[in-house]
């Protein structure tokens, strides 16, 4: 009878393994999936202000690393636990069936456990979170070592990025060994103080037996119940330390999804702009106390050019950020079409602009791709057709496979003059309102620049255009050019009337024409 029923728990007890493991496996990828979605999600709709200090390793680390401990812990934490939970209290209750008395006994030993276990959780946590950390450093350093490979190699950097390397894998091995060294100190003293709890049986089990107040059968029970009872305390005591690791990694995965840099997206859809620009006292610092922009004011009616010059670091792009509503004003306000620009839902907003950024990004795929990701949707004869307009077309077709030819991650297999082409094909495609060009000081061969700057016109033809511009021949075609410098416009007028005027403008265009020649010499 009994061997029968010994039997049926073993079946039962595969069966219940399976069911378990695939069950619990199942919830932990689906907890997994769900915690990777909402800080990638987070990551990408988040504000700029996010990113300002940021590494891309570290957010990589905690998108992989840190969620691939949560779901270790999940997984073996909730098989480890509920199972030794279930055994605990089949086990309490055996005994207290058997004796209540020296099942207190026995239970005395638990506080001991509990107060070692809390006394080192803190201090085993915080060397996890330093785990944690230094994992991510080296995903930082490994990410920005291969990203400026050219950098690193061009000025003999590689001893340098390698220690770095070496320091930070120095410093995860330190974090692991505090880990190891605090684990060391606890499990003897978890053991102990359950192996104290047999002594206690002995003694008191012992006394009570010889004074026949229970049989010596009831002592070996308890012995025996006491030896059982350390596995499952050590592993829901185990679970308690491999969730404090799980606690330290969910802590770096919400401190990315509880950021309150969140890109807002309310406000009033404009579908259409007439293209009218306005700056009213417009100030703004990235850094406070640093102003960037000093009271700026600019009216820009539609469909007219302004092209904004000055010296490095100025505050120009700074003025396309917050055009683009990357950035707010911090006092004053842009206005759209008489449209406050903080109260303009941004999503609509940039869909009306074409923004040329000073540095072109490209994505992995062919110039093809590349160019259609300003209008999902379109197709490879809508791409023609702008680059047609643009009279950049035979020049694409030159390239060694076309429309196909591969630009590689992040554009590394073009040209810059090439990016830049596709750049502006991007923003034509877009069809936009407001063109805001900000056009890159790059040495582009005579023949390529002239198409460039004939592209830019076509571009910017009916459409209410910025153009911060680097090389001032292109400012003959602006309505108005405005003189930023050091956050502050010093001129404004026409091409002819500044250069008549002989300020700012006449001193910053009579140095490039004078210095170009040289160096085209
Ligand atoms: N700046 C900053 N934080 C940023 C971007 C810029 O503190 N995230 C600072 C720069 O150090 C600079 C000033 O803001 O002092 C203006 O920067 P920017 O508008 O980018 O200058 P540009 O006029 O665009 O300069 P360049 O001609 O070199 O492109
Ligand atoms: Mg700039």
């Amino acid at each position: 009878m009994i061997a029968s029923l010994y039997l049926i728990a073993l079946v039962l007890q595969w069966l219940f393994t399976t069911v378990q493991t695939y069950y619990v496996e199942k919830f932990g990828q689906s907890v997994l999936e769900e915690l990777r979605a909402r800080i990638h999600k987070k990551i990408i709709t988040a504000n700029i202000d996010f990113f300002k200090d940021k590494k891309t390793g570290d957010l990589v680390s905690r998108i992989i690393n840190d969620t691939g401990m949560v779901n270790d812990v999940l997984v073996s934490g909730l098989l480890g636990g509920i199972g030794s939970t279930l055994s605990l209290v089949g086990i309490i209750g055996a005994m207290l069936y058997l004796d209540v008395k020296l099942t207190l006994v026995v239970l005395l030993s638990v506080p001991v456990m509990v107060f070692v276990a809390k006394h080192f959780g803190g201090k085993i946590r915080t060397a996890y979170r330093q785990t944690r950390r230094e994992i991510a450093r080296i995903s930082s350093v490994v990410e920005e070592g291969v990203s400026g490979i050219e950098t690193v190699k061009a000025f003999g950097q590689e001893r340098k990025v390698e220690e770095e390397f070496e320091e930070a894998s120095k410093g995860a091995v330190r974090a692991y060994i505090k880990v190891a060294f605090y684990m060391g100190l606890f499990w003897p003293l978890m053991n102990i103080s359950s192996l104290l709890s047999i002594v206690l049986v002995l003694a008191y089990g012992g006394y009570l037996a010889y004074m026949g107040a229970i049989s010596v059968g009831t002592v070996v029970a308890f012995i025996q119940y006491t030896q059982r009872f350390r596995g499952p305390i050590n592993e829901v005591v185990s679970m308690y330390d491999s969730l404090q690791s799980a606690l330290a990694a969910l802590e770096r995965i919400y401190e990315v999804i509880d950021d309150p840099n969140m890109e807002v997206f309310d406000g009033i859809r404009v579908e259409k702009l007439e293209g009218h620009v306005r700056f009213e006292n417009v100030w703004f610092w990235y850094e406070e106390g640093k102003p960037v922009l000093r009271n700026i004011n600019i009216d820009i009616p539609p469909g007219t050019t302004i092209a904004l010059v000055g010296k490095t670091g100025a505050g120009k792009t700074t003025m396309a950020n917050l055009i683009m509503r990357f950035y707010d004003p911090k006092r004053g306000r842009i206005l759209y079409d008489g449209l406050i620009g903080t109260g303009i839902n941004k999503e609509s907003l940039r869909s009306r602009i074409s923004y040329v950024p000073q540095e072109t990004y490209l994505f992995p795929g062919s110039v093809m791709e590349n160019i259609k990701i300003a209008k999902p949707g379109s197709t490879d004869e809508e791409v023609v057709n702008v680059c047609r307009q643009l009279g950049i077309h035979e020049f694409i077709e030159r390239l060694p496979k076309g429309y196909d030819t591969p630009a590689g991650e992040a554009g590394k297999l073009l040209s810059v003059g090439e990016k830049q082409l596709i750049s502006i094909a991007r923003a034509m495609l877009k069809n936009p309102d407001i063109v805001i060009l900000d056009e890159a000081l790059s040495s582009v061969d005579p023949k390529t620049e002239s198409l460039v700057q004939h592209a830019i016109l076509k571009l910017m033809e009916g459409r209410t255009s910025i153009i911060i511009a680097h090389r001032l021949t292109i400012t003959r075609h602006a309505d108005r050019i405005i003189v930023i410098d050091n956050g502050k416009i010093i001129e404004e007028g026409g091409f002819k009337d500044l250069l008549t005027r002989r300020g700012k403008f006449h001193e910053l265009y009579s140095s490039q024409m004078t210095v170009k020649p040289m160096v085209e010499r």
